[in-house]
């Protein structure tokens, strides 16, 4: 299919109904909502696909034939019959629960990605099952509210099952973020953006050439939420829009039509410090930015397309879909005057910045291109290696150096990071704030950010987003050290707290709840006792969390 045919038929049918809709406009309110209904009914292209929330239980991931295109039947993988699939919502502190039922045939495994999970719950390749196997995940949930995603993370077929679909939103929602009064219901929409090669009969076309595995697999037809040409009704009000790029290599230059400001309120790991206004923010795949949009300022009857800009990019250089081309995502119908009453907060969740001085080490990692593929420190992934160990806690510098002609948005498991510079770049773009997970490194480009893995120890990864280059072995293993063991004995209301004398660096946090987290340090002993550090307290009995951090 071309998208070219495509695009010129919606332009057109469009120009026909903004018409009727000005002519309704000057006819009166009840008027225009008539005229209103029956434009929705006729416009072009499809109505945004909103995944529904997942209900608990199972995530089946199978083929199935969906209507993606009106009347066509196109085969996918999809999880629990939808792609995306359905979307989990978790509360800070509460459990995450599934059973994972692959039924798609093939080997499979799916990672929470974004989300903090315990090493053999974070859909490590290794941890894989078996076509027609089901495992069991759960873990609970602490950090903050976020927007995340899950996918497959197969072994060489990362790529070509998400794809095919597999992937869905994965939202952790708390108290902290819900006091902002942010836009909620239905004015808040998550949005994933994926790129498809179509073929006439409309079936997903993903076969990768050695040019393709290179550069990633473009393709030329958008699907937001799985929808072609989507259009959304939306009022005159605000609306919270999560941005996800699912796509498997293409980076987005998300903007509104008109050029007009919006304000990025969040990255990957939650809320900014306060939002920022901007008229355009770079999303590469495995990223999420969150920005709110303020329709008010267009008329009823009018529209407005949140389109991906053109950038010079590489990319499909055999005549093939480029990166960096002008798309078209999803267009917004104006139809009613606002409902909902949220508007623009003047400062978001305050964002406390690691500081630099505490890093103990920096570790480069430098990208490259061997023959048709790419490296990490000049090696291609082997599921058997363990390519380096983390200090459980420690603060590092990672410095990503790309020596190669192609963008790398890198992403680590197991912790979240924040942008500490950027060659090309003075100062850092609003989408490099906040905490975040995947960090785009352009190419040529050298992009520092500091972390800490104080979450979970085990083996996890670390990769490139651009699936292609991922299941072409752009991915390395790495463990995070356990803490020490911290020994906790109460009688009664007197708890002791002790840990090896031979562990430098550690002082004791206590909380009541680490969903709430507000960890108190608490009094350190200054001296070791019989090969222990002991720390003696007094506490009313009922819960009370501990942890060792690094000072
Ligand atoms: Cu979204 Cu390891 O991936
Ligand atoms: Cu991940
Ligand atoms: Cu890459």
């Amino acid at each position: 299919m071309k998208k070219t045919s495509i695009s010129n038929l919606s332009r057109r049918c469009f120009l026909s109904r903004s018409t009727l809709a000005a002519s309704a406009l000057v006819s009166g309110a009840a008027f225009r909502l008539v005229v209103s209904a029956r434009a929705q009914s006729a416009r072009a292209g499809n109505p945004l696909r909103l995944p529904p929330d997942w209900t608990g239980g199972s995530l089946t991931v199978a083929r199935a034939n969906l209507a993606i295109w009106p009347g066509y039947s196109t085969a996918v993988s999809a999880i629990n019959g939808g792609v995306p699939g359905p979307t989990i919502r978790v509360r800070r502190g509460q459990e995450f629960t599934a059973r994972v039922q692959n039924s798609l045939g093939e080997p499979l495994v799916l990672h929470w990605h974004g989300v903090l999970a315990p090493e053999r719950m974070d859909g490590h390749p290794r941890d894989q099952v078996a076509a027609g196997q089901s495992y069991q995940v759960r873990f609970p949930v602490r950090q903050r509210a976020s927007t995340c995603w899950y996918h497959a993370h197969t072994d060489q077929l990362t790529a070509e099952q998400a794809y095919a679909g597999v992937a869905g939103f994965f939202i952790i929602e708390d108290p902290a973020e819900a006091a902002f009064g942010l836009p909620s219901g239905n004015h808040d929409v998550p949005l994933v953006f994926t790129d498809k090669r179509v073929s006439a009969s409309r079936q997903l076309v993903y076969a990768p050439s050695m040019m393709d595995v290179m550069t990633g697999y473009l393709g030329d037809v958008m699907l937001v939420n799985g929808t072609p040409d989507a259009w959304l009704s939306v009022d005159r009000g605000l609306y919270r829009l999560r941005l996800l790029n699912g796509s498997n290599a293409r980076i987005y230059k998300v903007a509104l039509s008109d050029g007009r400001p919006f304000h990025l309120i969040g990255t990957d790991g939650g809320l900014l410090a306060a939002p920022a206004a901007v008229t355009s923010v770079m999303l590469a795949p495995g990223q999420r930015l969150e920005i709110l949009v303020d329709f008010s300022v267009y008329a009823t009857g009018t529209s407005v397309l949140l389109r991906s800009l053109t950038f010079p990019g590489s990319g499909g250089m055999m005549g093939g879909p480029r990166q960096g081309t002008e798309m078209d995502l999803l267009r917004f119908y104006v139809d009613s005057p606002a409902t909902g009453s949220a508007t623009v907060p003047a400062v978001l969740q305050p964002f406390t910045p690691i500081n630099p001085t505490r890093a103990r080490r920096t570790r480069v990692f430098t990208l490259a291109m061997s023959g048709m593929v790419h490296t990490i420190n000049g090696q291609l992934f082997n599921m058997s290696r363990t390519d380096f160990t983390v200090p459980f806690g420690d603060v590092e510098i990672w410095e990503y150096r790309n020596t190669s002609t192609e963008p790398h948005p890198m992403h680590a498991h197991a912790a979240l990071c924040q942008v500490l510079s950027r060659s090309s770049a003075a100062a850092l773009p609003p989408e490099d704030g906040g905490w975040k997970d995947t960090v785009l490194v352009n190419a040529g480009e050298t992009v520092r950010v500091l972390t800490r893995f104080d979450t979970h120890p085990g083996l996890f990864v670390q990769h490139c987003h651009n699936l292609e280059h991922e299941d072409s072995g752009m991915m390395q293993n790495f463990e995070v050290l356990p803490p020490p063991t911290l020994a906790v004995q109460r009688e009664g209301t007197s708890v002791r707290l002790s840990w090896p004398a031979s562990e430098q660096g550690w002082v004791i946090e206590s909380c009541a709840e680490p969903a709430g987290v507000v960890w108190e340090p608490m009094t350190q002993p200054s001296a070791p006792v019989g090969g222990y550090w002991v720390v003696n307290i007094t506490e009313p009995t009922g819960r009370r969390f501990y942890r060792l951090v690094k000072t």
